[in-house]
């Protein structure tokens, strides 16, 4: 038997993965091995900060349930979650650029009318009327495409975000929205407003140990998909954001930024159900056919991470 080295574990450990093991998992737990044994290598870590590492990894865990997922923010705060959508923009080019799904996303959301108030008649915030279309690569309108989508409250919160007393109404601030033939969506809201990610857990630490600031610019989620198109992921971005530099989870593209105009034309708002002058936003989307054949609908339902109960 050969004493372990400095120079000798890691291929110590890379012999032990098994011939059967499937291809793609080998090649994923070598990576992990070489990668850790060189981080280790690298800042001559030490067993008490090995321990430290561990420890947090359980506080992880402990602090995770079906409604909070601390090591999707985890990836999402250290840039992991962003460079995974940045490497699939490369797979997916053609198509709007992906961001982030973030953890609150849920599924169901009611099937809204063209220009339906998802704020449910809220008072708080500015005025918004966000509209645009869905066209595919060959820029053709694409009929009976689902736009789901969500956003904070002008509160700074999710409907439904844990933790938050329950201000609004069920599937407030999301909704559902299916494109005509032409392709077009638009729907009355309250501007976007910058917000948070949760702070009160283990990754919490990672941002105040590290001077980092927990802010997320303004935004609007949108899951956009349809049979037969690669299903669009992505985040739209209010410009007068002070934050667009300085995202915590670094899901910002510059594609991805939509400019809000105010707009104080009386009739306009009038014929939009406004009270006075609100901001106009307007972005349109392309969505790329998939040759596979998953079925569009699907693909989120298994990744919805929030509810209600
Ligand atoms: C969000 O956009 O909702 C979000 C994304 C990542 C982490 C936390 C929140
Ligand atoms: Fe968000």
């Amino acid at each position: 038997m050969r004493d372990l080295t400095k120079e000798n574990v890691t291929e110590a450990v890379l012999d032990k993965i098994g011939d059967n093991t499937e291809p793609r998992v080998k090649e994923i737990m070598e990576a992990l091995v070489r990668h850790a044994h060189d981080l280790i290598k690298e800042v001559n870590l030490t067993s008490d900060e090995l321990l430290y590492g561990a420890r947090f990894i359980q506080d992880v865990g402990k602090i995770s349930d079906d409604k909070r997922e601390e090591g999707v923010l985890l990836g999402d705060v250290l840039g992991m979650t962003a460079l995974c959508e940045i490497l699939g923009d490369i797979v997916r080019i053609g198509a709007t650029e992906s961001s982030l799904l973030g953890p609150f996303y849920r599924d169901g959301a009611p099937v809204r009318e063209m220009n339906f108030d998802i704020s449910l008649g809220d008072n708080e915030g500015e005025p918004a009327f966000v509209s645009g279309a869905v066209f595919d690569s060959k820029e053709k309108p694409i009929e009976g495409a689902v736009i789901d989508l969500w956003q904070t409250a002008p509160n700074q919160f999710y409907e439904a975000q844990m933790g938050q007393p329950k201000e609004y109404d069920d599937y407030a601030y999301r909704g559902r929205f299916i494109t005509g033939n032409d392709g077009k969506y638009s729907f009355r809201t309250r501007k976007p407003v910058d917000y948070h990610v949760p702070t009160d857990g283990p990754v919490g630490k990672i941002l105040k140990g590290t001077g980092r600031h927990s802010w997320r610019p303004a935004h609007l989620h949108y899951l956009i998909y349809k049979d037969g198109y690669q299903t669009i992921q992505t985040e739209l971005f209010n410009n007068d954001s002070e934050y667009l530099d300085s995202d915590a989870v670094f899901g910002v593209k510059e594609s991805l930024i939509v400019k809000y105009k105010k707009n104080d034309n009386k009739k306009d708002a009038e014929k939009l159900g406004f009270s006075g002058s609100f901001y106009e936003g307007n972005y349109n989307f392309v969505m790329k056919e998939d040759l596979s054949s998953i079925n569009a609908a699907d693909q989120y339902s298994k990744r919805a991470s929030m509810s209600s109960d």
